[in-house]
């Protein structure tokens, strides 16, 4: 007999400590996670065991637990390598068939169960990039999420850092952690062209290099606090800590962070540094995107 992975899963659930809502709480409360400032999350739900109630009970904590909670709602799927454009950075696995991004367009499964839910509460906003979207729910929500555009995916991440945001991981490790490409791009680290579908047609945008040389920057983090819950570890640090020292790193050795995978995308982004160099970007216009009056 064939039993499915769902009901595997299921079965081993329940055979697994229960976390409640109320040992969620707890955790975050030990953590020092402060329920006045806007969180980001990156997420694996079944890194917690068995989490009473799902992804739906994680959304509830952390809603409690931020003025505003970020999560990317990635959908990488949207991709596409259009006739004509194509170059050497171009992953062959791309068609011209992705389908075209919508606001309701799923989250990649990549990205999790839990920004799915959070996509799909009532009041939860969601940027329009067609790849890279973020999705919020908050008071800040329309600030973080309003500045986004191809040009400047990871632009909202800047606004968290002005707002002095949070970056919480449930259960992966700091390749998730999003804010290292926007201290990568900062830094001035060569974005790669990419093209995504729309129900306009194709849209040029910018994507990073791959994250799976990120947990370098670890060790970097001054407001790093860890905590075990149920199965997953727990990590939260300050969007400005995570940002400034992944300046740091590539300020003293420009190739760090880039993987070593002779296949990966990190080679064409370690040859265009080796031929370019990196000069740290001011183009990001946050202060005036924000109305700051710069002091
Ligand atoms: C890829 C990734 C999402 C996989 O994590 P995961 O735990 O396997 O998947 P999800 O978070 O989607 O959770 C779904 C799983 O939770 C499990 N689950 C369901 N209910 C559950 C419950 N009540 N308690 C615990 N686990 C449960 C299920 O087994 C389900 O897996 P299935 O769909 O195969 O049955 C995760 O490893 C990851 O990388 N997350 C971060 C992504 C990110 O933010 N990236 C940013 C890129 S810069
Ligand atoms: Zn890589």
């Amino acid at each position: 007999m064939v039993i499915s992975s769902t009901v595997f899963n299921l079965f081993r659930r329940a055979w697994t400590p229960a976390v409640t809502h109320t040992d969620f709480e707890r955790a975050l409360k030990q953590l020092g996670v402060e329920r006045t400032k806007p969180l980001i999350v990156h997420s694996s739900l079944s890194s917690l065991g068995n989490l009473v109630g799902g992804a739906d009970t994680a959304i509830q904590v952390l809603k409690s637990f931020s003025s505003t909670l970020v999560m990317p709602a990635f959908s990488y799927y949207t991709l596409v390598w259009p006739e004509g454009q194509r170059n050497d950075d171009w992953p062959a696995s791309l068609t011209e068939n992705g389908p075209p991004f919508r606001s309701d367009s799923p989250v990649s499964k990549d990205i999790g169960r839990i920004p799915q839910s959070l996509l799909e509460l009532s009041g939860t906003l969601r940027s329009q990039h067609p790849t890279l979207s973020f999705a919020a729910h908050g008071s800040e929500a329309t600030q973080i999420l309003g500045v986004q555009t191809l040009e400047h995916p990871y632009a909202p991440i800047g606004v968290l850092e002005h707002l002095d945001a949070s970056v919480l991981l449930i259960g992966v490790d700091h390749r998730s952690n999003t804010t290292v490409h926007y201290g990568e791009y900062l830094s001035g680290r060569p974005m790669l062209e990419r093209w995504a579908n729309t129900q306009q047609g194709y849209v040029k945008t910018f994507y990073p290099n791959c994250s799976a040389a990120f947990n370098a920057i670890e060790s970097s983090l001054s407001t790093l606090r860890t905590l075990d819950l149920g199965k997953a570890t727990l990590q939260v640090a300050k969007v400005r800590d995570v940002i400034a020292a992944t300046k740091r790193l590539l300020t003293n050795h420009s190739e760090a962070l880039l993987c070593s995978y002779p296949n990966c995308r990190c080679q064409n982004v370690r040859n265009k540094i080796r031929r370019d160099g990196m000069r740290p970007r001011e183009d990001i216009r946050l202060e005036e995107w924000l109305g700051i009056v710069p002091a």
